[in-house]
Order: C-alpha cells, then sequence, then structure tokens
C-alpha cells in the first residue's frame, strides 16, 4: 500500500517536470546551464536534508551513552562549528559563485541578431531594428546561434522568459534590460509573461520560432514586405472597412493608411499560428470570434469590440487572412 502511494506521489510530482514550458526539458545552451544549476542545488538540497536527519536519528540514539570522565561531550562543539556554521559558508558561496557563472555565461556576440521586445497589457511588440521587421507575439529565430533580446515594457512591469531557451528577464518601463536566447534545434518554444501584470496576465504568451538560417532568412524577407493587396472584392471591402472604420485607430497594416502603432502590427497577421498572445490558434472562426468580441476570450485586454455587421466581419476576416 506504502508503495503505491510513493509511486502515485511520484507520478504526481514529476509530471510537472514535462511539458513544453519545462526547465528540466532545455533545448538551449543558456537553459542546459539553468537546469544544471537545478539538478545541483537538488542534489546538494537532499544531501544536506539526509545528513541532518542521520545526525538527528544519531542523536536520538545517543541519549545516555558514555560521556567523558567530566561528563561532557567535548566534540560537540566541532560539531557545531563544522556543520552550523563552515559547511553552510561554503556551500552557499559556492552556489552563489555558481549562480553568478549561469547568469554571465554565454556565447554573446557584437553581431548577433538584436530583436527589440516590448511588453503591454496584455501581448508582446517585436520589432528587428536591423531588418526594419515589427510584428507580434511570435519571435522567430535561427537556430544555433545566440539572439540577443532587449527588452522594455510600455505601462506595468512584465516578464520575458522562455524557460526552454534560457532565463528570465523582468520588463521594466523606462529601462532596457538585456536577455540571450538561443535554440539548439528548430521548434515552437512557448513563452510566458512571468510578472504578474493584470487580469490577462496569464494569457500574455508567445511563441519563439526556431528554425534554420535560410528559413529564418525567407521569414524575414516575407515580413519585410508591404501588405499584400486585395485580390478580391470581398478582401477589397475588408481592407476598406480597416482603414475607414476603427481597426486604424490602434493598428497598422504597412502598404496602406492604417498606421497607428498602438496596438499589435497586422501586416502579415495571417502568417502567426496564434491570435490574443498565444491565447488561440490563429484560424477563420478564431479569428472572427476574436474580432466580434475580444472581450469574451480575453476579459479586461484593450480591444473593443467594434459594431460590425456579420457581412462586414466575413469581408474583415477574408481581408485579414490573406496577409501572409
Ligand atoms: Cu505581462 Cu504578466
Amino acid at each position: 500500500m506504502a508503495a503505491v502511494g510513493v509511486a502515485l506521489l511520484s507520478v504526481m510530482l514529476l509530471s510537472g517536470c514535462g511539458g513544453d514550458q519545462s526547465i528540466l526539458d532545455p533545448r538551449g545552451s543558456g537553459a542546459q546551464r539553468v537546469a544544471t544549476l537545478w539538478w545541483i542545488m537538488l542534489a546538494l538540497g537532499t544531501s544536506v536534508f539526509l545528513a541532518v536527519i542521520g545526525l538527528l536519528f544519531y542523536g536520538m540514539f545517543r541519549r545516555g551513552a558514555s560521556r567523558d570522565d567530566d561528563g561532557s561531550a567535548p566534540s560537540d562543539t566541532t560539531l557545531i562549528v563544522a556543520g552550523g556554521v563552515i559547511m553552510p559558508v561554503i556551500i552557499i558561496a559556492g552556489l552563489f559563485g555558481l549562480t553568478l557563472w549561469t547568469m554571465t555565461a554565454r556565447s554573446a556576440s557584437d553581431d548577433a541578431l538584436t530583436i527589440e521586445v516590448t511588453g503591454y497589457q496584455f501581448w508582446w511588440d517585436v520589432r528587428y531594428p536591423d531588418q526594419n521587421v515589427r510584428t507580434a507575439n511570435e519571435i522567430h529565430i535561427p537556430v544555433g546561434q545566440p539572439v540577443q533580446i532587449r527588452v522594455l515594457a510600455d505601462d506595468v512591469i512584465h516578464s520575458f522568459w522562455v524557460p526552454q531557451l534560457d532565463g528570465k528577464i523582468d520588463m521594466i518601463p523606462g529601462k532596457v534590460n538585456v536577455q540571450w536566447i538561443e535554440a539548439n534545434e528548430p521548434g515552437i518554444y512557448r513563452g510566458q509573461c512571468a510578472e504578474f501584470c493584470g487580469i490577462q496576465h496569464a494569457n500574455m504568451a508567445f511563441h519563439v520560432v526556431a528554425s534554420p538560417p535560410d528559413e529564418f532568412e525567407a521569414w524575414v524577407a516575407n515580413q519585410q514586405q508591404l501588405a499584400r493587396q486585395p485580390s478580391t472584392s470581398v478582401q477589397q471591402r475588408g481592407r476598406d472597412l480597416i482603414v475607414t472604420g476603427g481597426c486604424a485607430a490602434c493598428h497598422a497594416i504597412r502598404g496602406t493608411q492604417a498606421v497607428d502603432e498602438t496596438g499589435p502590427d497586422l501586416t502579415h497577421v495571417a502568417s502567426r499560428e496564434w491570435l490574443a498572445a498565444g491565447t488561440i490558434p490563429n484560424n477563420r472562426g478564431n479569428l472572427a470570434g476574436w474580432i466580434a468580441d475580444p472581450q469574451h476570450i480575453k476579459p479586461g485586454n484593450l480591444m473593443p469590440a467594434l459594431p460590425l455587421g456579420p457581412e462586414e466581419l466575413l469581408d474583415l476576416v477574408a481581408y485579414l487572412e490573406s496577409l501572409e
């Protein structure tokens, strides 16, 4: 019975160790260092715990044992100084040094790709200053290269964290912080805001898409293009609605008269896998649902529902879906 209990407890505890946001499943050199530090801390903590429990039992069964002639136990002081002062100082100093090394060791280079990420309630503005690219909630990087992420925030404090790629860093209004990320293998890695920032903090996610350099370059080349021209009359009506309706008050679509940068850039919105900062997959149904009633999907976000008729909604969706 006890064995079954231990087994069940182990399954429950260890089931939290996998998944696509686990620091124990690192896919980059920085995340690997964080995971190594975690395992060392676990081993040290376990050793100290077992030693203390062992000493506890030793003390319990030692009661009544023979003492020195004068009744004292001269070795106690040595044990207390060694176990209570010297050992902790050595362990904590060692861990402190190892933590500093984990935080600072990285293969940074001056000509590394630089990406600027700004946190907003509750989404991520993503810019590639050298490539003249602006997107949202999705960061593309070439695999096998350290990438510099310069983070800031517009409203409140957020925190940038891709657990499988490296440690986390706070995004503070008015201050630029730098975090490096690197992916060892192609894949899609989920990132999460790691500082409580309001009612939709939990739904403030993003994805890092790591691909081979040639695929990354192709992505950049596509993102640099202006928005595609409407190819049908439905798409044409959708574009007119964006420019003349409420969308252009907050969103930019490069190549049109919608130029406001308050909200996410929509120039290539159809190329993104997710909507509403990692909240819902980007497909026709979700896109229409999101535009029709954003507050239902993500209560408290800053996007208002616009008074659109069903035909207008379909026109709008048809145009946005064409923006690959
Ligand atoms: Cu942004 Cu939590």
